[in-house]
């Protein structure tokens, strides 16, 4: 009783505090908001849906919250056509023939004296449910997570990439956490998982999923918290530099980028200036070393264009294109790639490469969210002068002058 006890004493926060801080220990970096969703998650035994960009910590928290209960991790990791039986157990089909074989004697004296075909396949019919018995249930992360007696954190990554179908067995599942198997019977959870669902908004998810949920929407963090993660992580930067730099990237996040970068960025960037022994942000060094943050061509084009602006609001930027209409300055008129045909080719065979959705009009960081999003962000405004273009660049630096 006392093990029991102790068990729950350590797998349950007494506070929203007590759940940043748990967090913090383990490198977790949470706010106010993501520590009371937390919260709220361990005490109201309901799924918490994690809604966000790409690399903002979604994944990073189940792992984290895992680490910080003491529970173990079970993941179900989603993927197009994926089937039922990957999220909930199958039949061991391997070691149900391996028994066969070893029992093969045995099974031949069970229909030795049957005096047809009929009445062999009725008496091998009747031991049926040896071999669909829990010695051959092979279990797939739900039914673990249900039918394990030590409660555990089940992660179910990237859900809308699941097909709808399995999304209906999810909110099965989740509704009432028991899995029935036909031929074995119920499993009902002891002690219910927490459990936790990122998307990342390729697809629309089924209200009724989310309406059982507890949601989140966790975005790029605040500055300060993107500094705070940078620091955590060690990565060498003075704190100076890390600082410059976070706001850097928060300036490239309002540039109308196919993706735009995540906090996992942010890190290796960091490293990357500190392993070069970087002492001061410049134009130059961030423009060597920007395909760490922005992975498409067109993207680092952008970045570049970007780069002394961001770094330094005050530079003497030279007419980059000559088209003279500010190119690829998020000007806003709906269509940016119009006046080169190659480019457009470009684009079109890359979003064609794209698996289906994932980085689909609105998704997390393409542009059209950055656009939605960008009249909210968090950051510092600063001057822009007209030669800057009418957005994009007015946020996210913070720099004495
Ligand atoms: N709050 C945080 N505290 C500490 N590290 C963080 C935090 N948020 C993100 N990170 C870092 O960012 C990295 C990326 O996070 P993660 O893989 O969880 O992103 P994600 O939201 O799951 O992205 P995707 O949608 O691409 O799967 C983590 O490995 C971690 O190092
Ligand atoms: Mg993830």
């Amino acid at each position: 009783m006392a093990a029991v006890d102790a068990l729950l004493t350590t797998d349950e926060f007494e506070s929203v505090q007590a759940v940043v801080d748990a967090l913090r220990e383990q490198g977790y970096i949470a706010d106010t908001r993501l520590a009371t969703t937390v919260f709220l998650l361990t005490r109201l035994d309901k799924p918490l849906l994690l809604e966000g960009p790409a690399g903002v910590g979604k994944t990073e928290l189940a792992k984290m919250l895992a680490a910080a209960t003491g529970r173990r991790l079970l993941r179900l990791q989603c993927y197009e056509g994926q089937d039922e039986t990957k999220a909930l157990y199958e039949w061991d089909y391997g070691k149900q023939l391996l028994y066969t074989q070893i029992l093969r004697e045995k099974i031949g004296q069970v229909v030795a004296d049957a005096p047809d075909l009929h009445e062999a396949v009725e008496r091998i019919g009747a031991q049926e449910s040896v071999f669909f018995s829990e010695r051959f249930l092979a279990p797939r992360p739900l039914l673990e997570a249900i039918r394990s007696p030590e409660p555990v954190v089940l992660l179910i990554d990237e859900v809308d990439r699941a097909d709808e179908a399995l999304e209906a067995v999810l909110l099965e599942t989740l509704g009432e956490f028991q899995i029935s198997v036909p031929e074995v019977g119920t499993f009902t959870a002891d002690r219910r998982p927490y459990v936790l669902l990122t998307s990342n908004n390729t697809r629309d998810l089924a209200a009724a999923l989310k309406r059982r949920c507890l949601h989140l929407f966790l975005d790029y963090p605040a500055a300060e918290r993107e500094l705070e993660i940078v620091r955590s992580k060690k990565t060498g930067l003075s704190d100076a530099l890390a600082e410059e730099l976070v706001n850097v990237v928060r300036g490239l996040r309002q540039l109308e980028l196919r993706k735009a970068p995540s906090i996992s960025e942010t890190i290796d960037w960091a490293r990357t200036l500190a392993v070069l022994g970087v002492d001061e942000l410049n134009a130059q060094i961030l423009s060597d070393t920007v395909s760490v943050v922005v992975k498409y061509d067109k993207d680092v084009k952008k970045a570049l264009d970007a780069l002394p602006r961001l770094v330094d609001p005050n530079a003497e930027i030279p007419e980059a294109h000559g088209h003279g209409h500010g190119h690829g300055h998020g000007h806003g008129h709906g269509h940016e790639h119009d006046d080169d045909p190659a480019e457009v080719d470009g684009r079109e065979v890359r979003a064609a490469r794209d698996q289906a959705g994932r980085h689909g009009e609105g998704a997390y960081g393409t542009p059209k969210y950055a656009k939605d999003t960008a009249a909210d962000a968090p950051a510092k405004a600063r001057k822009v002068t007209s030669s800057q273009g009418s957005r994009s660049f007015g946020l996210g630096r913070k720099r004495a002058l």
